[in-house]
């Protein structure tokens, strides 16, 4: 594995590889690799002849008071099983290589980055969508591997590429969880352990509402009240949004209908955690 930190040095590797006919899967990270992370890295291996990870914890996606100084971090752990799963190239760029001068170019999606985490974090789709933007111009052509356990994000990801004409294919892959159903999170090292022992909370609640919805409720408003009522039999958490809407435009237009997506978002003390669920009626 060829460890990267310039911009120069990971788009001549690259577009030698595609020059030789190998084609190139991508999985963006921030790093403090867990299951979830890995299961995107295995399937980026096994799906593409080249397989690059970047490891970048993006100052723009986080807001003033947020944890960007006490982000977990372990490049070398995060190496070795990089390495290990058989990943060709880890690009592990500093703050100055991304950013040598204050961002002037932002890249801000309206419509699907608007509501949910729209609301609770203003300005943190402009920055993924931005730091994606710029390691899909850095990486060139390629598959993308994104974790459905941020389906907003994945939703903003796809409508940004889509908008830009990016010759990237986005592919969403499959939440992975703990034995109790807690979605893998690097944030999940934040929780105590009274917090950790309620958080499946979140899984309960999404598996409430598909209930309701596989009972015939296409109301969105009864089906959160359903996933609220979960939540709030947790004392140590406290609900920001619970949200059952149409999975591609992530609002609800009338009586929920087609692919439908349920989202909820919480905090436990220090962690703020998300997680979501689909289902098609
Ligand atoms: O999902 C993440 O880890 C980040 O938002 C991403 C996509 C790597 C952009 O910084």
């Amino acid at each position: 594995m060829e460890t990267i930190t310039t911009i120069p040095e990971v788009r001549e590797w690259l577009d030698a590889e595609r020059r030789a006919g190998r084609g190139v899967g991508f999985v963006p990270t921030m790093g403090y690799l867990h299951p979830g992370h890995l299961s995107l890295v295995e399937t980026a291996v096994k799906e593409n002849p080249v397989a690059v990870v970047s490891i970048f914890v993006n100052p723009l996606q986080f807001a003033e008071g947020e944890d960007l100084g006490s982000y977990p971090r372990d490049l070398a752990a995060d190496s070795a099983q990089c390495e290990a799963l058989g990943v060709d190239y880890l690009f592990v760029p500093s703050v100055e290589e991304m950013y040598p001068s204050p961002v002037a170019t932002v890249v801000k999606v309206s419509s699907v980055a608007a509501p949910l985490e729209g609301v609770a974090r203003p300005h943190h789709f402009a920055g993924v969508a931005t730091v994606v933007a710029k390691l899909f111009s850095i990486v060139g052509g390629c598959r993308a591997y994104f974790g459905s356990k941020d389906w907003q994000q994945v939703c903003v990801v796809r409508r940004m590429v889509s908008d830009l004409s990016i010759p990237v294919d986005v592919v969403a892959c499959p939440t992975v969880r703990e034995p109790d159903g807690l979605a893998m999170s690097s944030r999940n090292v934040y929780l105590s352990a009274e917090e950790r022992a309620q958080a499946p909370v979140l899984r309960a609640a999404l598996d409430a509402g598909l209930d309701a919805i596989s009972a015939g409720e296409t109301d969105s408003a009864a089906v959160e009240a359903v996933m609220e009522a979960v939540v709030d039999r947790a004392d140590l958490a406290s609900l920001d949004y619970a949200a059952a809407v149409q999975a591609d435009s992530l609002v609800s237009d009338g009586p929920l209908h087609g692919e439908v997506r349920l989202l909820v978002a919480a905090r436990f003390g220090r962690a703020r955690l998300i997680d979501n669920d689909g289902a098609v009626i």
